[in-house]
């Protein structure tokens, strides 16, 4: 394959100019996704020869271990079968055992009694951080149709003012809360459900779940076996949506709608196994993360909604592909030479085209973008949805093509990589579809880059420092500057 050269001096213009085709040939239609990558810098041939990477790094082979529950995570030593959790009889995947579908069965009983309001409870506090909260958030976000018979709350970094507020203004007697954390034992969400604990006292017993891998922990905290809503620990956390983690979701857009969530996402598992290596929308999302990382060297990513349903999208990714693949050494624990993660970051579009798109468009750093939208409104005002595709496809021109002027201040340098991924309609079917296609996406790059992708060890020493200076800060009567130095002075000596 003619590999990309660093740097790529390919004008884009001239690209298009050349092809009248080239935005059909650059881009797949899988289902109900449109993934348009004629704005990056690659040949009609280079675009072509993208699937021969993947087949040359072994990735059918690598797939077929994943669904086969083959140790993909070496480090903790377990394998991982997100997909299993969404499977039509989950009890039937290899080498996860019984009980996958009572489990679901219990965690949907539990939300379709949420949603109908049958519980008397009006009010949801879900407390989590991470995979336990931005997952299930998105989804709750974007598929939130104002229907259920309960409001979700969200809680997830410690922030008193935030928890003061909303328990002035919730009843205890009429308020659940779902405690997600698959170790059981982070320590923000467990500061807040002790908060929560005491705030509903005797009602904790019937109105606190736990959603967990560590059932043990959470009824020796105090919830009730009862209402304890169990998943595997194979399960990772940025992969845990399709459990229990996803209970205060399922409530709020109904069991139904949370079926269809992980049909669409069953869908791309089937996908993503069977189709050639250019054929998914997670390969290419892959193929998509390898050229610009890899062959542009771009340490950046932008993923910008144009859909405000999306607008957690960016969140959700960051964990997903930073904690996944922020790697810096391989699976033979040696170093890695070359990129891995890049900084990925995100929001809402034309939020963000008065806020950082100047910098886009003419600052000194390149930044590749993946602008996100779907064909349909999802609400009544199509002319409010026609200003949104239209200021996507306007920052992709111009990002792309750049504009001259006699002025050189008001040049736009163009030939800046932007991705466009469209959906048809966004509904709960093809969200799950493009949140398993982007986790897939994550486990392609990862045995392209030879890398775990499913543990994190990287966030261990942080949350032990954190205790040893949490202990310190205790011992302190006051807390000045001066203390502070200090503090800071010893961190940086003592073991
Ligand atoms: O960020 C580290 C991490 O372990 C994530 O992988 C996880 O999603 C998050 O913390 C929360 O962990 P838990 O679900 O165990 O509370």
């Amino acid at each position: 394959m003619p590999v990309l050269e660093k740097n790529n001096t390919l004008d884009l213009s001239k690209l298009f100019l050349e092809d009248g085709e080239r935005a059909r040939r650059l881009a797949l239609i899988d289902g109900d996704w449109l993934l348009d990558l004629s704005r990056l810098p690659l040949s009609s041939a280079q675009y072509a020869a993208l699937p021969a990477l993947a087949l040359e790094a072994g990735l059918p082979d690598a797939i077929a271990r994943l669904f086969a529950g083959a140790t993909v995570n070496p480090s903790e030593g377990r394998p991982a079968l997100h997909m299993a959790l969404r499977a039509a009889d989950p009890d039937a995947w290899p080498g996860v055992g019984k009980g996958l579908a009572a489990d679901r069965d219990r965690f949907l009983a539990v939300a379709d009694n949420l949603h109908s309001g049958r519980t008397g409870l009006t009010d949801l506090i879900h407390v989590g951080i991470g995979g336990s909260d931005l997952g299930p958030r998105l989804v709750a976000d974007a598929l939130d149709d104002g229907s259920a018979g309960v409001r979700v709350h969200w809680l997830s970094t410690l922030d008193g003012r935030r928890l003061d507020r909303l328990l002035a203004r919730l009843d205890p007697a009429r308020t659940g809360v779902v405690v997600a954390s698959k170790s059981f034992s982070t320590e923000e969400t467990l500061l807040q459900a002790a908060a929560l604990r005491d705030w509903l006292g005797v009602r904790f017993a019937d109105q606190c779940w736990a959603a967990t891998a560590m059932p043990e922990r959470a009824t020796a905290f105090g919830i009730s076996a009862s209402q304890v809503l169990p998943f595997p620990d194979w399960t990772g956390g940025r992969f845990s949506l399709w459990s229990s983690v996803g209970v205060s979701a399922a409530a709020l857009i109904g069991r139904q709608a949370f079926d269809r969530l992980v049909a669409g996402a069953a869908e791309a598992d089937r996908v993503f196994s069977s189709a050639t290596m250019n054929q998914s929308l997670a390969m290419q999302l892959a193929l998509m993360i390898h050229v610009l990382r890899r062959h542009l060297d771009a340490p950046t990513l932008g993923v910008i909604a144009y859909d405000p349903r999306l607008a957690l999208l960016g969140d959700y990714l960051q964990q997903l592909l930073m904690e996944s693949l922020g790697k810096g050494v391989d699976l033979a624990d040696q170093h890695l030479a070359l990129a891995t993660s890049p900084l990925l970051f995100g929001g809402r579009g034309t939020d963000l085209q008065h806020s950082i798109f100047q910098a886009l468009h003419q600052g000194t750093d390149t930044h590749p973008l993946l602008l996100v939208g779907s064909l349909d409104a999802g609400h009544a005002r199509p002319d409010w949805h026609r200003v949104q595709l239209a200021h996507l496809l306007a920052q992709a021109t111009a990002l792309a093509r750049g504009r001259d002027d006699s002025q050189p201040c008001r040049r736009l340098p163009g030939n800046r990589p932007v991705a466009l991924l469209l959906a048809r309609r966004l509904d709960p079917v093809t969200l799950g579809y493009l949140l398993a296609s982007f986790e897939h996406a994550v486990f392609a790059l990862s045995v392209l880059w030879n890398i775990n992708p499913f543990d994190q060890w990287g966030v261990e020493e942080g949350k032990r420092l954190a205790g040893r200076y949490r202990r310190q800060l205790d011992e302190l009567d006051s807390l000045d500057f001066d203390h502070w130095l200090q503090l800071g002075q010893r961190g940086m000596t003592e073991g």
